[in-house]
């Protein structure tokens, strides 16, 4: 018997839980991976610009599009008004119209897009696009739209008993404010589409984007076509970090809309400035808190305000600002809270999607309030946090009702971590450091993560498969997730050979297309595996039986004699290569293809009540990290960070160990050097990797400890006990942070606030130094 390879039995290759590469990993590196710019381009292929608003907010009187049509070789240009269909095309609510109308929202908004034979010729004539509009009075900061009450939703409160008596009561009390900054994803791809016209006026569109059968649903839309007219597809993004969740239906919609007026393939795909000024990114925060605490720094009441810079439109800022609220407690019981979430309207692009979902503003505004506590106390901030961990009786339900299990979880992590990270005595030496050095000051953050898993539109949480076992005993799978980079397809290639026992290089995944699994899931909020890997689950187990069965009475034995292993499968005393199996069922006249589908159970939000158990579960982690300050110039790098993250049954470890560093070091530079920054005119300033710094290798702690916990498999069942890793460690980039808080704060002995907001650049430290040392009265 052969294995359709001319090998032997033997165990299979890439099996769940074993560290494979990334199945790009080659390619990534070799340059032979595929993105959509690198598609062999049509005949006839138009190139795509567009001319961006320089206003923040205006009423468009006039457009004069004479010279950008009579440049060489442009073929269209086009505004809002030439969409033959609907041209707003707001995921949730409407609001995002994909060329701006007769008003400006924001400067950046593209107004009218030109298709022209070459970039150059397209760049030149977007140009020459003349817009007249007058000016109107904006709205450009948090704050502003606060206080004017510009939103672009009702705000939501979620309580828990009196906080106002609680905070009354408390023995302690501190209140303060915090700006959190926004982030551009950064991905190293930016936005692309490449639109093609079939037969009959169907579209074939290549997309840079993690939920394709948005893409479709707005491209068919904007053309007013039936969906079934539309395809879209994409074998990779070099990135999305949830900047292309929705964002991409809007450049697919332009590249479309071109190629429906010029019938010809349009390719647009945008530079890094335009990618920077013209889509959404992690909203800013403006936070208040007043808390009530006890003199072990116990929570006794807790009042939040979260005011988001949503931009023009809503997008999807209602689930990112609940997602700030629901992680507001982080790893912490409120005993009696307020936590409301405003949803700030400001003429500035429409923020969007960003690893963590808001989360990570919750969180830090927590982190904050523990530190502060810790030191009004003069207690260790790891104690403080440990006073206020999930556990014990009547301390294990969210401000939102729901039980948080994970007390015990929480423990374990900070008890490793402490031990690992030799925190107490670090603590001292850092302590007997700062004694000794005038000018370089050092500091220690700690922060746990507890992030809660499942969309909270409860509709999202679906995955769907299409698994084909071709006649040589190779397999395709089809799964409704996107590669971003994040490896998606390598754990769906190993869920695959592990339920059919064969080596995963006899399994393909596909690019994600909208005609292989319709109606598919943003690949998001981190579920990717949990929902489709269920679903690949779920669809290979359909052919198995098929198999079973059939070979059962093939080989005249009983289901229960079929055995699938070692590349082969057992019936009875009949022995078959996997080849050999599915060469006899085709023979038979057996299906080998079969979809999968799954939804995730025991979940439930009420938006009105604010109470429901809106997880899955929760995803654990624990980071510590060390700073080094240079307080004269306000420079700093970290010597060193130790990371516990929490994955439970990995169905990857070593693509999981990879997701935890990047995204701890994406966390960093959210809250160290990644600073938007726009003028007074609402005018972002910072649109390129010249002004806006995101980390690099350099950036990276010199000792980097970074390790998975998968001591507790997942108590819920999930795919082979996993847990999703894409965005809670994020948030433990905090923890650097709070180190750059710490060592300021050593400035003045810690007995000065420190008043460090983020993103905490080398100016805002050399700031924060300053202000500690006037507290003190001049220089210290
Ligand atoms: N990792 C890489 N390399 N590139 C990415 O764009 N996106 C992150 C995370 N990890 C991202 C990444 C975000 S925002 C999410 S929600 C998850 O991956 C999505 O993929 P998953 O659900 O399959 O984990
Ligand atoms: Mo991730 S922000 O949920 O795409």
């Amino acid at each position: 018997m052969a294995d359709g390879n001319g090998g032997a039995l033997r165990p299979i290759s890439g099996d769940v839980h074993t560290p494979l590469p990334h199945e790009s990993a080659r390619r990534h590196v070799t340059g032979s991976a595929v993105y959509t710019d690198d598609l062999p381009e049509l005949p006839g292929t138009l190139h795509c610009a567009v001319r961006l608003s320089e206003v923040a907010h205006g009423r468009v009187l006039g457009l004069d599009l004479t010279a950008a049509r009579q440049t060489p070789g442009v073929h269209a240009v086009v505004t809002f008004d030439d969409v033959p269909g609907d041209g707003d095309i707001g995921t949730v609510q409407p609001g995002d119209p994909i060329l701006a109308p007769d008003l400006i929202s924001y400067a950046g908004q593209p107004i009218a897009a030109v298709a022209a034979e070459t970039l150059a010729q397209a760049r030149a004539a977007a140009r020459l696009v003349e817009v007249f509009a007058e000016e109107l009075p904006a709205v450009l900061t948090p704050e502003q739209a606060w206080r004017e009450g510009s939103f672009v939703s009702p705000g939501l409160t979620m309580r828990r008993g009196d906080p106002q008596a609680a905070l009354a009561a408390a023995p302690h009390r501190l209140a303060g404010t915090l700006e959190v900054g926004g982030q551009d994803h950064f991905y190293l791809e930016g936005h692309i589409a490449y639109a093609i016209p079939r037969e009959g006026g169907d579209l074939l569109v290549y997309s840079s984007t993690q939920h394709p059968a948005e893409v479709q649903h707005a491209v068919a839309q904007v053309l007013g076509k039936p969906m079934h007219a539309v395809t879209v597809e994409c074998r990779r993004m070099g990135g999305g970090f949830g900047g292309k969740e929705s964002q991409p239906a809007q450049i697919a919609c332009i590249a479309a809309l071109l190629a429906h007026a010029t019938g010809r393939p349009v390719k647009f795909r945008m530079d890094r400035d335009d990618d920077m000024l013209m889509t959404g990114k992690r909203h800013d925060f403006h936070v208040r808190y007043d808390v009530g605490f006890d003199g072990e720094g116990r929570l006794q009441g807790l009042e939040v305000d979260l005011a988001a810079r949503c931009g023009f439109s809503l997008d999807l800022s209602n689930g990112v600002v609940d997602r700030a609220m629901f992680h507001t407690d982080n790893a912490y019981f409120l005993p009696a809270a307020r936590v409301t979430g405003h949803r700030c309207k400001t003429n500035t692009v429409s923020n969007t999607a960003f690893r963590g979902f808001g989360g990570p503003q919750g969180v830090i505004a927590i982190e904050a309030v523990m530190d502060e506590i810790a030191q009004a106390l003069g207690r260790d901030p790891l104690d403080v946090r440990r006073a206020n961990l999930y556990g014990g009786p009547g301390r294990d339900v969210t401000h939102y009702g729901m039980a948080v299990e994970d007390g015990e979880l929480l423990a374990e992590l900070l008890d490793r971590i402490e031990a690992e990270s030799d925190y107490r005595r670090r603590r001292q030496e850092i302590a007997a450091f700062n004694a000794e050095n005038r000018w370089l000051k050092k500091g220690l953050g700690i922060t746990p993560v507890k992030f809660g898993i499942s969309f909270t539109a409860i509709h999202l949480n679906q995955g769907a498969a299409l698994v084909h076992v071709y006649t040589d005993g190779s397999v395709q799978v089809n799964h409704g997730g996107t590669e971003m980079g994040q490896g998606i397809h390598t754990k769906m290639a190993q869920i695959a050979a592990h339920g059919f026992q064969i080596d995963v290089d006899r399994v393909r995944v596909t690019a994600s297309a909208t005609d292989k699994v319709p109606n598919a899931t943003p690949t998001a909020a981190s579920a990717g595996t949990d929902l489709n890997g269920q679903a690949v689950r779920l669809a290979v187990g359909e052919i198995r039986q098929r198999l079973t069965g059939f070979l059962a009475d093939h080989c005249g034995t009983t289901p229960d004699k079929v055995e699938f292993r070692d590349n082969g499968v057992f019936a009875g005393n009949h022995a078959f290569s996997f080849a050999e199996v599915a060469k006899l069922a085709y023979l038979n006249r057996v299906s080998l293809s079969a979809t999968g589908h799954y939804r995730t159970p025991k979940i439930s939000w009420d938006r009105a009540s604010g109470t429901g158990r809106p997880f899955f579960y929760f995803a654990c982690g624990v980071a510590v990290t060390e700073v080094l300050v240079d307080t004269l110039t306000g420079e700093y790098r970290f010597p060193r960070a130790d990371l516990l993250h929490d994955c439970s049954g990995s169905i990857n470890p070593a693509i999981d160990l990879g997701q935890v560093e990047g995204a701890f070091v994406q966390g960093l530079g959210w809250v160290t050097s990644e600073e938007l920054w726009w003028d007074g005119k609402g005018r972002l300033r910072t649109h390129a990797p010249s002004t806006y710094k995101i980390p690099t290798s350099r950036s990276l702690p010199e000792d980097f400890r970074v390790r998975l916990y998968t001591a507790r498999p997942n108590r819920e069942d999930t795919v082979f006990r996993s847990k999703a890793v894409g965005e809670p460690p994020l948030i433990l980039g905090i923890s650097a942070w709070l180190a750059l808080r710490d060592a300021v704060a050593a400035v003045g002995g810690h007995r000065y606030p420190v008043r460090l907001d983020a993103p905490a650049t080398p100016e805002r430290v050399l700031l924060a130094v300053e202000d500690v040392t006037a507290r003190m009265g001049g220089i210290g």
